[in-house]
């Protein structure tokens, strides 16, 4: 996939833009992608800081490849892990995924990945948002971005970044995995860079708060953590907290 358009300057969010072109033309897979957004949102209704001086946000749509409301919550681990593949080809240190849409590189939040549902005269399709921290500084975003997030490259962008091909790059992973779906190739590699197996973290369960060790993941995608009694839980939604 070659890539030679100017993206737009500012957008409010890929996510819903994309989720217009699926209704526009739900047999297509769509794209939109930016370099700023004025809305751009995160998991459980948070905002996603999108203001960097370099940052990537971009937004796939897609027809499903298989029974959608199944597969839906995996379509955020194929995403996270062509997003750490395509980088480990340009990084030297690895990158990992703090489950189940963070990617993390040298200990700092670079990416976050938000996917939707979109339904549309009875098609359903899928839109994943993937927002990336290429370069710039995070002192004008809130606290809690200023504590977890970080830049691929530093403050500023090389010269050698090209933009558009990292995206052809993306895309075209992104594509092959969706190709071959069934198989669920991209699951054993996402494992390969969960963060934290053997781990303890803290999550709640039925508004418990439970303490155990990070497993790994089931077929469905879910965080199998080994709680205190030595029972398996079984993460779907819930944040995870590291113990220190
Ligand atoms: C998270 O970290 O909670 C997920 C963040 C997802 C951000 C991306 S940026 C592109 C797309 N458009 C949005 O409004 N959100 C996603």
């Amino acid at each position: 996939i070659k890539l030679n358009s100017q993206l737009p300057n500012s957008v409010a969010s890929t996510n819903d833009m994309a989720k217009e072109q699926f209704k526009k033309y739900p047999n297509k897979l769509s794209i939109v992608a930016t370099n700023k957004q004025t809305a751009g949102r995160g998991r459980q209704g948070r905002s996603f800081y999108s203001n960097l001086a370099h940052g990537l946000y971009f937004s796939i749509a897609v027809i499903p490849n298989s029974n959608c409301v199944e597969d839906f919550p995996l379509y955020t681990l194929l995403a996270a892990t062509t997003l750490v593949e395509v980088l480990e080809e340009t990084f030297e240190s690895p990158l990992s995924v703090k489950w189940v849409n963070d990617i993390f590189y040298q200990g700092r939040k670079v990416s976050g990945i938000l996917s939707e549902l979109v339904s549309y005269q009875g098609q359903n399709g899928i839109v994943v948002g993937i927002g990336v921290n290429l370069a710039g500084s995070f002192a004008h975003a809130d606290k809690d971005a200023q504590n977890v997030a970080g830049t691929l490259f530093g403050e500023k962008l090389p010269a050698s970044f090209n933009q558009n091909e990292f995206l052809g790059q993306y895309l075209r992973r992104f594509y092959d995995y969706h190709q071959a779906f069934q198989e669920k190739a991209f699951m054993s590699v996402y494992e390969k860079h969960l963060m934290g197996i053997g781990k303890k973290v803290s999550y709640s369960v039925n508004n418990k708060q439970h303490e155990g060790t990070i497993q790994g993941i089931n077929q469905k995608g879910q965080l199998l953590v080994m709680n205190s009694n030595h029972s398996i839980d079984t993460l779907y939604g819930q944040s995870i907290h590291f113990s220190s």
